[in-house]
């Protein structure tokens, strides 16, 4: 595999620079390439399409030209991916151009790899004036498949949109690329290597993200849990970028058995699964969660290391759950929180679960639009401690991306904590007694999303537009089935530090008794239109906890496909996924 090439390659430092150290700067005349907006989580594309001549470079060189020299000259970045197909070449050129364009130091993860929430956090500790990202997230990689860049802030947050939207206007004017006339860097090779006023230093990708997560956790409480001969815990990587961080952190820190870690290696192709962790993707993992001899808990993280799930025992607990419930026992089991969490947050789409626990904590709460960029900002201003989404996200203040890790050792702090007294032998609190107990004092948001994925984008579309035309014709007090409507809205959003106001967020149908049937087109996939329909109903009555989400859900489920016209618009008669 490219990553052990790469550690035998010779190690070259200053082939080509002056006698002083110092280098040229080569001017590279190009031209615009179609095609290069970029969302804030971006630019995606085809591995093959980033490989056509100068198209990284182009970006890379719009990048620059749409910051203001205060933002990187003489400044230092930080440098990581996920270990994807092309990120070895790709960590060249960004080298390459950073230098020709006066940054004066690059913070590269060795190997080239860093998970988005580690150069989140990199980005922060060493007050870097921000960092590239290099992973198309959950999507697949290798040469046949996906590859993609991103940029974040200071703050360790991804760019904002005037900044990618400028990114993306400079991209239409390009003319030429500012390269240094520098070697190749051993990425390999720990420490730093100068090129007179450019330095680039290959830094352990590990440790930075270890010490945060050492000081926000109490390690020695989940050592001890993992020291219990009656506890099991499972991992899996994904054969992602977490793979470089489960090892030192499950094993080395605290102590569990090497043999945890599932798919542990990271791989360009990520073993040519969609590196994506949820019922369908994770199969490995949820086979051995669903086994009859299942370890306590079970995790996995996505390609760049931002999402997880969570597992018990013969048990799935929903994202949208989740969070709800880190945030219920988070003030007692988690010292980072010990003087409780200054605000609670979710996106529109996630369920309701976590208001009930803002109510009860009496904790200031916002709902926010689909996207992690919007928590940042709540954030900064000291409002908010711990959000999350439905879509496998989960994480707080301490860095400014989701965090894969970091939501797998609060679940591990939480069941360590709830079992500190247990003596050897004694029944364990699991999983499932959390959820249950926390679905008895709060009720059961029974939650779940159909995804249909790569349809027709003209059908996808229409679908929208006649869910539109449904809400405008829609009055409070109409009863849809069992249930009674209390509005109707395309979700618009109202920044409450900045005043910035965001509109058609996704089409809600939002019912009496708490119940709500949301649609909205992903902003993230790369092929086609994926349809998104969000199921949520909340159950107080504590007999009917145990039903299965689907089985409790049927009755909305279809109603949301006969109110949408579905089968009718995309042509599809079931979802691609389900979660
Ligand atoms: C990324 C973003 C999340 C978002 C998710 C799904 O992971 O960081 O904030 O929730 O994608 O977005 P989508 O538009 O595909 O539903
Ligand atoms: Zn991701």
């Amino acid at each position: 595999n490219r990553i052990s090439l790469m550690r035998s390659m010779p190690f070259v430092a200053r082939a080509s620079s002056n006698s002083d150290g110092d280098f040229k700067v080569v001017s590279i005349p190009t031209k615009p390439v179609e095609g290069q907006k970029t969302g804030t989580s971006g630019l995606r594309k085809k591995v093959k399409v980033f490989q056509e001549e100068n198209y990284l470079a182009n970006w890379i060189q719009a990048l620059f030209n749409s910051l203001s020299p205060e933002e990187y000259k003489n400044c230092a970045l930080v440098l990581g991916g996920d270990g994807r197909y092309f990120n070895i070449e790709a960590a060249q050129i960004i080298i390459k151009i950073a230098a020709g364009n006066g940054v004066g130091k690059i913070l590269v993860g060795r190997d080239g790899i860093m998970s988005t929430p580690a150069v989140s956090a990199v980005i922060r500790k060493r007050e870097a004036k921000g960092g590239f990202i290099m992973s198309a997230s959950h999507n697949p990689g290798g040469p046949e498949n996906d590859w993609g860049i991103k940029f974040n802030y200071s703050s360790g947050q991804p760019a904002p949109e005037y900044i990618t939207d400028k990114i993306y206007e400079n991209t239409l004017s390009i003319s030429e690329i500012k390269m240094a006339n520098i070697p190749d860097t051993n990425l390999s090779q720990l420490g730093p290597v100068e090129y007179g006023s450019f330095t680039v230093e290959v830094i352990d990708p590990v440790s930075d993200y270890v010490e945060l997560m050492e000081n926000i956790f109490d390690f020695n409480l989940i050592k001890t849990l993992f020291s219990r001969s009656d506890f099991r815990f499972i991992f899996d990587a994904m054969h992602a970028v977490t793979g470089a961080y489960a090892k030192p952190i499950f094993v080395d820190k605290l102590g569990a058995d090497v043999g945890c870690i599932l798919n542990g290696v990271p791989l360009q192709d990520f073993g040519q699964n969609h590196p994506d962790p949820n019922l369908t993707y994770a199969k490995d993992l949820v086979d051995i969660m669903f086994a009859e001899n299942a370890p306590d808990v079970g995790a996995a993280s996505d390609g760049d290391g931002d999402r997880n799930m969570i597992l018990g025992k013969h048990f799935f607990v929903t994202p949208s759950d989740s969070v709800a419930m880190i945030a219920a026992n988070a003030q007692e089991a988690i010292p980072y929180f010990q003087n409780g969490p200054k605000g609670l947050a979710r996106s529109m789409p996630t369920s309701g679960a976590l208001d009930r626990v803002a109510e009860k904590l009496n904790l200031p709460f916002f709902e926010v639009p689909t996207g992690w960029k919007y928590f940042g900002n709540l954030m900064d201003a000291g409002k908010l401690s711990i959000c999350g989404e439905e879509s496998f996200g989960t994480g707080s203040d301490h860095i400014r991306e989701k965090d894969g890790i970091w939501a797998v050792l609060a679940w591990l702090s939480i069941i360590a904590y709830r079992n500190k007294d247990k003596k050897e032998g004694e029944k364990l609190v699991s999983v499932s007694d959390v959820a249950k107990e926390h679905w008895e004092s709060y009720g059961r948001n029974f939650f779940s999303r159909y995804d249909y994925e790569e349809c027709e984008f003209e059908g996808a579309n229409n679908m929208l537009k006649h869910l539109r035309d449904s809400i405008s014709k829609s009055t409070p007090g109409e009863q849809y089935g069992s249930h009674i409507l209390q509005f109707a809205d395309d979700f618009s959003y109202t920044d409450p530090v900045d005043g910035c106001v965001v509109t058609n967020q996704g089409i809600r149908f939002v019912f009496t008794d708490g119940s709500r049937i949301i649609f909205r087109l992903s902003g993230t996939g790369s092929a086609g239109a994926t349809v998104r329909m969000y199921i949520e109903q909340l159950e107080p009555d504590v007999s009917k906890h145990d039903l299965d989400a689907q089985t409790a859900l049927k009755p909305l489920i279809d109603l949301a496909l006969s109110i949408s016209k579905m089968k009718e618009f995309t042509g599809r008669e079931t979802p691609t996924v389900i979660t």
